[in-house]
């Protein structure tokens, strides 16, 4: 099988400050991959470059063994340019598609700041992101047909919630759920435009230790349910080490250190990186 994802040389540039500095990556499809950092490493600016948020400075991504975004600097860009390769793309067509366009594509991601319809019921938020797919492709329809495909689309959206042991609240405001479902109800509607790339912005924040480790399960349990690959940002390390098949580590933008759970524990760089944020932290 070939790569989910692939970022070949992306550096994303915000003023002077290199956010995201030259990073390369593969994500093999049906993998759990984990990206991992101290605060302020970049992690959630590559999720932004890979869904559309951000047009990178420079790189290419691919998505499915497809170029899916790519850029690189010119003009001013270029003048200021702090990263490396800047030439690599440079006679390749420039691809900026929006948030919604990277969607259809079959990319969905969860947010480190939950971003949920809060005046809507957690039922409501999960059939929303359904419409929100099914009308990027269905460009006529008749009225029988549309009556068909509402029934499947609530159908699924009851059994999305199931799974997730969120079908006791549906009728409930989403935000009247304690932190841990609201992630839960997240990664419901983020599975509801049928991905075949999730990307989780830590999961886990907010979530009790019990919470945690259901996580861990439900997250394999979802790879196998829908042949899922899975890119995760993560700070809890019992997590990160007990459900991913393989981990890049950043820091300042740049990698630091890639392998399995393993060899980035007793990595000398990664552990450095991380005591160098606890000693900030403890001042
Ligand atoms: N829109 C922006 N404009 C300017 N700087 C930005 C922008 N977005 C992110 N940055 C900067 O990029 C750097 C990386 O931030 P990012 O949020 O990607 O880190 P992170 O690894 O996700 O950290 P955390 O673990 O705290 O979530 C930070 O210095 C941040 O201030
Ligand atoms: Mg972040």
């Amino acid at each position: 099988m070939g790569n989910a994802l692939h970022l070949e040389n992306v550096t994303m540039q915000f003023g002077g400050v290199v956010s995201v500095n030259n990073l390369t990556l593969d994500v093999p499809e049906h993998q759990i991959i984990a990206l991992i950092g101290p605060n302020g490493a970049g992690k959630t600016t590559a999720f932004n470059c890979i869904t559309g948020v951000y047009q990178p400075t420079n790189g290419l991504i691919e998505f499915m063994g497809r170029p899916i975004v790519r850029n690189h600097p010119v003009g001013k860009a270029l003048r200021n340019y702090k990263g490396e390769c800047a030439d690599k793309f440079a006679s390749d067509p420039v691809l900026n598609p929006t948030p919604d366009q990277i969607t259809g594509m079959g990319i969905a991601r969860t947010f480190q700041n939950i971003r949920l319809w809060k005046s809507m019921t957690v039922f409501e938020n999960v059939l929303v992101a359904k419409h929100q797919h099914a009308h990027q492709n269905v460009f006529s329809a008749t009225f029988r047909k549309n009556l068909a495909e509402e029934k499947r689309m609530r159908e699924e959206t009851m059994e999305l919630l199931s799974e997730q042991g969120l079908d006791a609240y549906k009728d409930e405001l989403a935000v009247s759920l304690p932190y841990g479902l609201q992630r839960r109800l997240e990664i419901a509607r983020a599975l509801a435009t049928n991905p075949k790339l999730l990307l989780l912005d830590e999961p886990a924040a907010g979530m009790n230790p019990q919470e945690t480790i259901e996580l861990a399960d439900f997250v394999r349990q979802t790879r196998e349910k829908y042949d899922l690959t899975v890119f995760l940002i993560e700070h809890h390390m019992d997590l990160v080490m007990n459900v991913s098949d393989y981990i890049y580590v950043i820091d300042f933008g740049s990698e630091i250190a890639r392998g399995i759970p393993e060899e980035v524990q007793n990595n000398r760089h990664v552990i450095e990186a991380y005591l160098g944020v606890a000693d900030e932290e403890a001042i």
